[in-house]
């Protein structure tokens, strides 16, 4: 109850005093934090809780000066995108987000941006601005497990190092970077693996990028594919992307929700297959009828490590595409910006193949 009151006492003094969160000072690098909620900014009605909180309840400002040490590394101004549990994460808030995060980074007085964000679809959220920034600068994503009213809440050491890692010139052309738990991971290959622990994101296929080590980022690899500049997509004047479903395979496959995801008018479907992106014989038969009406189809696979890669050759002659190592949130997330820019099958093979 405690941090929560001190939290709360905080955002009623800057609302009273109009206390401003923007700390500024020559030389540091001038980093702007956007807030769209998460656990980060829960609030619990006791400092024991951690579970059945109110995800999003706690604004940007209040965020930020629950860390004064921040100031020590960087210049910060916060914005509020919007302030939600991120399991209701839309289309609508990606689009927000990547606009307003190419419009800050195309200003010569911002060095790089901060996002705050619930853990539950921050890897998406992650993927999908790798793939739609157009910046070399930082841009660094962060969450937390412990909601910001709880003893020993995770969420103020990861706001700091997130602030760390955008204020590094080490951090400038490595891709949008997840800094959860003292570890930096790439978009692309990081993933929640824990429903409850603080040690949940990790990249457990490709491996950590680097660590922040006693306040400083170390890196010790950075990602091949594709990224931000190196990206073909823009998501400039999009306002909605592609309808894409994933569907599940298991035992006693079933190929009605295959059916009702074509009659929902469907684009494309990530059919997230047992081993290397095995299809049940009943999805099979409804799959190869979904990319005769046109839906392009990617093989993925519900297991965790792993690449997709071509195996029956029913599935080559039926134009299922594979899906790699991404896991099927982040190949949905692929195959609709890639279906923006193109139908053409070999095209989005060759896209899964390079991002
Ligand atoms: C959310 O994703 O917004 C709630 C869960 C969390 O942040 O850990």
């Amino acid at each position: 109850m405690k941090g929560k009151i001190s939290v709360l006492f905080m955002a009623a003094l800057m609302v009273i005093f109009g206390m401003s969160t923007v700390f500024a000072e020559a030389g540091k690098p001038n980093i702007v934090i956007l807030a769209t909620g998460g656990t980060i900014a829960g609030s619990a009605a006791s400092d024991t809780a951690t579970t059945g909180y109110k995800a999003g309840a706690i604004g940007v400002n209040a965020l930020i000066n629950a860390v004064p040490e921040i100031k020590d590394y960087a210049n910060v101004s916060g914005e509020q995108i919007c302030n939600i549990d991120s399991k209701d994460m839309t289309d609508a808030v990606w689009l927000k987000l990547a606009d307003r995060i190419n419009e800050l980074l195309s200003k010569d007085d911002v060095d790089g941006v901060v996002i705050t964000h619930g853990t539950d679809t921050l890897e998406e959220t992650a993927y999908f601005l790798d793939l739609t920034i157009k910046s070399k600068k930082p841009v660094v994503i962060v969450g937390a497990m412990r909601p910001a009213t709880a003893i020993s809440a995770d969420g103020p050491m990861n706001l700091l190092n997130a602030v760390r890692v955008a204020a590094s010139s080490q951090a400038i052309g490595k891709g949008v970077l997840v800094a959860m738990n003292d570890e930096i991971d790439a978009a692309r290959d990081v993933t929640k693996t824990n429903t409850l622990a603080t040690s949940t994101f990790k990249a457990p296929e490709l491996g950590v990028l680097g660590y922040i080590e006693d306040g400083t980022p170390v890196f010790y690899r950075e990602t091949t594919r594709r990224n931000t500049i190196n990206s073909e997509f823009s998501v400039e004047k999009v306002t909605a992307l592609p309808y894409v479903a994933i569907i599940y395979g298991h035992a006693d496959g079933d190929k009605a929700l295959i059916d009702a995801a074509i009659n929902a008018g469907v684009k494309g479907i990530i059919y997230a297959g047992t081993g290397n992106g095995s299809v049940h014989k009943a999805d099979e038969a409804e799959l190869a009828k979904a990319t005769t009406l046109g839906i392009v189809v990617v093989r993925s696979s519900r297991v965790s490590n792993g690449a997709v890669i071509a195996a029956e050759q029913s599935y080559t002659n039926e134009h299922f595409l594979n899906g790699g190592t991404l896991n099927p949130q982040k190949a949905r997330i692929l195959l609709q910006l890639s279906l923006l820019k193109t139908h053409n099958l070999t095209d989005i093979q060759r896209i899964f193949d390079e991002y």
